[in-house]
């Protein structure tokens, strides 16, 4: 059945266009629209119950777009949402869906995840790891600077290299060979923390899961496929720079406008 309804993603800000573009290039004829809350972002300095509210108040403002499915395309909004249903339709997070690859690829069960201060905070990446394997050995480290660079657009860069540097290197005196990007600003600096946590490190980033994911659900016939691949992102606060980046993060070759969001 062919259906005009879009998938609703939304995060704080740019960070989750990491997340579209990897659904947008695997799905490129699926209606989407994306909400980046630019005017409250960082999400992931705040507390779970401002995150919490803010992340609901994302949400019911994508509802009136009657969505067929909902993805929490940031990790801070996504420890704090339980719900695997929204207004009845299904509702995806960042967190579930990385856990599970990152569990079938390590080797020496050793895995890192790197986050906000509000993901690392909450422990769910650990809880989740050693449900799927208890023996799992889970080091986590914050890294409250990242997000500011990745939205300066300081993706490949000395002074974030030496950042990663400082972050990743104590985390990588134990054998992990699998890091989790446990924001999805992260894939932004993917160069700086590869060069930080070793060559032969897996990265695993949240975009090419949930393209696997939101594949599953077309399947069975749980979101209808869509044809006309329209895209509407919206942005709580536009600034210039605001703009341009999510532009350039898109691609410039791809054909939508910026619009503003009142939340
Ligand atoms: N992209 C958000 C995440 O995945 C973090 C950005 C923020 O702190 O607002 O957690």
């Amino acid at each position: 059945m062919i259906n005009d309804k879009p998938i609703a993603v939304f995060d704080s800000g740019v960070g989750g266009l990491t997340v579209l573009k990897s659904l947008k290039d695997r799905l490129p004829k699926q209606n989407f629209i994306y909400l980046g809350d630019s005017a409250r972002l960082p999400y992931g300095s705040k507390t779970p119950q401002t995150i919490r509210k803010y992340a609901v108040q994302c949400l019911s403002f994508l509802s009136q777009f009657e969505p067929q499915a909902y993805i929490v395309a940031c990790n801070s909004a996504s420890t704090q949402i339980a719900e695997s249903e929204w207004l009845g339709k299904p509702l995806l997070t960042v967190i579930e869906p990385v856990v599970k690859v990152a569990s079938q690829v390590t080797k020496t069960h050793h895995i890192g995840v790197i986050g906000t201060r509000a993901t690392i905070n909450s422990k769910l990446f650990s809880k989740l790891l050693k449900v799927l394997n208890p023996d799992e050995h889970v080091f986590e480290q914050s890294c409250p600077l990242f997000v500011p660079l990745a939205e300066e657009g300081w993706v490949d860069d000395p002074i974030t290299n030496l950042i990663a540097y400082r972050y990743i290197s104590p985390m990588m005196q134990n054998p992990i060979d699998t890091l989790i990007l446990g924001c999805t600003h992260y894939p932004l600096l993917k160069s700086s923390i590869q060069k930080a946590s070793g060559a032969g490190v897996n990265l695993i980033e949240a975009g090419p899961t949930l393209a696997n994911e939101i594949e599953h659900l077309i399947l069975n016939q749980k979101i209808d496929p869509t044809q006309d691949g329209s895209l509407r992102i919206f942005l709580s606060d536009r600034t210039s720079q605001s703009d341009f980046w999510t532009k350039s993060l898109m691609g410039l070759d791809l054909d939508f406008e910026i619009e503003s969001a009142d939340l």
